[in-house]
């Protein structure tokens, strides 16, 4: 009978070593030119991935450095996310240039106002950029990987995939029902080899925060209930990105993982 421990001392395990590596491989993150997309994009171009990304503006010009400094390429599309009717030309167009491995939805949109008031424009605005082109993409970049039986989507989630805010509703709505989305689907695909998941960031020091951040009292009422004591930069959501877009996580499915310094442990 082998001696538990037979592996250990110099012998060599039959196990390899779990890979971050993801050299060979294409990401495309939707907002992956600014904000906490640029970190995304940035993590997985020094994980090894070509990168491309999707948004109305161009990429800050930092996406170029970064590839550059990795040795990587990226390409970039500009449109409009809120138009779901647009996206399979879209799609088609980016297939067509590139084998898409790993879907990052990131782009994402905040309309700030109490629920009473709140406008059904505004929060079909927000239910379009968040849900419905994130579903869209799904579909349309899943169907491919499905067909090859290998890919990765990550959701970008939030906090208000667990908790409701505050004059956000629509927001909360949108972030919630992408979380769901994102175990629903994963019960579908799994089987197919296609991972699902989500990372859902806490409170980070982007664009998307401006309000929150030019108001100094509540500024630092927040720092002060997260347990790390900091808000979260964009490369701390890159990292849980590359970890859920690699082999590593090849048996990591439908999870909401909280990239938030501990503030749902509170
Ligand atoms: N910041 C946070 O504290 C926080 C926390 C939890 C979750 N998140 C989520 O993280 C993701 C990124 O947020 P962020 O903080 O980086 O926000 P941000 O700084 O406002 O950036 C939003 C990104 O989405 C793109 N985007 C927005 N609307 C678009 C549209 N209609 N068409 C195409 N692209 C569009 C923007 O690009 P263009 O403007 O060039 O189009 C930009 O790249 C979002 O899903 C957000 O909900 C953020």
């Amino acid at each position: 009978m082998a001696a538990r421990g037979a592996h250990s001392a110099g012998a060599p395990s039959a196990t390899p070593p779990p890979s971050f590596d993801l050299t060979g491989r294409t990401a495309l993150v939707t907002g992956g030119g600014r904000g906490l997309g640029l970190g995304i994009s940035r993590s997985l171009l020094t994980a090894g991935a070509d990168v491309v990304v999707v948004q109305r503006a161009s990429p800050s010009p930092e996406l170029a450095t970064a590839a550059r400094a990795a040795d990587r390429a990226v390409d970039s599309y500009r449109a409009d996310l809120s138009d779901v009717h647009a996206l399979p030309a879209l799609v088609a167009r980016i297939l067509e240039d590139h084998r898409i491995d790993v879907l990052v939805n990131n782009a994402g949109t905040q309309h700030r106002s109490p629920a009473v008031d709140f406008s059904l424009d505004a929060f079909d605005a927000v239910l379009d950029v968040n849900l419905r082109v994130p579903f869209r993409l799904c579909q349309l970049v899943g169907r491919p990987m499905l067909e090859r039986g290998e890919g990765k989507v990550v959701n970008v989630a939030s906090l208000l995939s667990f908790q409701g805010g505050l004059t956000v509703p629509a927001y909360a709505a949108s972030k919630g029902a992408v979380a769901q989305l994102t175990k629903a689907l994963c019960n579908e695909w799994a089987a197919s080899g296609v991972n699902v998941n989500a990372v859902a960031p806490g409170y980070m020091d982007t664009d998307m925060n401006v309000a929150l951040l030019a108001d100094p009292a509540r500024r630092e009422q927040i720092s002060q209930r997260i347990p790390a004591g900091r808000w979260g930069t964009p490369a701390d959501v890159g990292g849980a990105v590359v970890f859920l877009s690699s082999a590593a996580a090849d048996y990591v499915h439908g999870v909401v993982l909280p990239v938030d310094g501990g503030w749902l442990a509170r």
